[in-house]
């Protein structure tokens, strides 16, 4: 990890209670986000600070929890599930550089135990629970006392999408312009909308063939349409916080849909191509579109993967579980 890494977490935790000692365990409870609103396009990526700025909605108990505590062996212990990793999984090897910036001391080794309730590595925002419960166990077991937003910019180190998990509901993420990122961190938004639905259409559970950060790298340095993303993201995030506002659910479902569609269109622009759907997610947006067509006011967003997330309305969820199945359905502001 560089040392401009160890700097930030190194001034942050300067702000932590004087006299915080470990305890045995720390517990860390985080729920996955779906960007309503992409983030996609890093302008320092060592520290993950994005381009531009996004917003996004919790799925509220869907997330992740992370128990941490220090490892009686001489190295890390990390486990997914259950299941202990090897040591030399890209994960550990990521997750053991982030351990990195919070060891008391070279010898100190952690024990992090992490069960995802969604899929790994698959789009749907496992990682970004993932480091945010990480980040809420690192802060209980050493009772830093830190406020959310200091613990918002160190889940972003980890993963940048994971500094929106710290929160229920509408969540959005200011891109910020230090070049230090330390105005580059998520907050909530006090709209609560009771009978918005989003529903999962789980068409790929294997992790993802190139990762978020990679793909996002080439989207920046290759895509002749990232500049027009960058504009349209202006417009939609103004646009989705006006729906927000007004609860115009058709203006927050069209936009959420076209922003995730420019996103994908954007990558596809990139050399070479960045294609993260099967035939299987073409043929749910397909669906999506006809079950606009027959009345139902349904609308798609998808990430980094082949799934894709439903927007609908709970006066809509039978229409929803007859076309598509029994999809597991959450209910961002109910469900808590
Ligand atoms: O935080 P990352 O590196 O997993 O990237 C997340 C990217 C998207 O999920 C596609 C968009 C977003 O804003 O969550």
């Amino acid at each position: 990890m560089s040392d401009e890494l160890q700097i930030i977490v190194d001034n942050i935790l300067a702000a932590r209670k004087t006299g915080s000692k470990a305890k045995a365990q720390g517990q860390g409870l985080a729920p996955s986000n779906i960007a309503l609103c992409k983030y996609w396009g890093k302008r320092n990526t060592r520290i993950n600070l994005p381009l531009t700025s996004s917003l996004s909605i919790s799925l509220a108990s869907l997330g992740s929890k992370t128990l941490v505590e220090q490892a009686t062996g001489p190295e890390d212990e990390i486990y997914l599930g259950g299941e202990k990793l090897k040591g030399d999984a890209s994960f550990v090897k990521r997750m053991k550089s982030f351990l990195d910036l919070f060891r008391p001391s070279k010898e100190f080794y952690f024990k992090v135990q992490t069960v995802n309730d969604l899929p790994t590595g698959a789009g749907l925002a496992s990682s970004a629970s993932g480091f945010a419960s990480l980040v809420l166990a690192l802060d209980d077991f050493f009772q830093y006392g830190l406020d959310r937003s200091k613990l918002s910019i160190l889940a972003r180190l980890g993963s940048g999408s994971a500094c929106r998990s710290l929160w229920h509901g509408f969540v959005e993420w200011e891109a910020g312009v230090d070049p230090m990122g330390m105005d580059s961190y998520a907050h909530p938004l006090s709209a609560v909308w009771e009978n918005l639905c989003v529903g999962l259409v789980i068409v790929e559970s294997l992790p993802k063939a190139i990762s978020s950060r990679e793909a996002m790298e080439r989207t920046v340095q290759t895509s002749a349409l990232y500049r027009g993303w960058e504009e349209c993201v202006k417009h939609d995030l103004a646009l989705i916080k006006a729906a927000i506002e007004t609860k115009d659910f058709s203006l927050l479902g069209r936009v959420a849909e076209g922003n995730a569609m420019m996103m994908h269109a954007t990558m596809q622009n990139a050399v070479p191509p960045i294609q993260y759907s099967t035939d299987q997610t073409f043929a749910v947006r397909r669906k999506v579109v006809r079950c606009r067509e027959d009345g139902v006011p349904v609308y798609f967003t998808q990430d980094a993967g082949a799934n894709l997330k439903l927007l609908f309305q709970a006066k809509d969820k039978s229409a929803i579980l007859e076309k598509f199945g029994n999809i597991p359905i959450v209910s961002p502001f109910k469900d808590l």
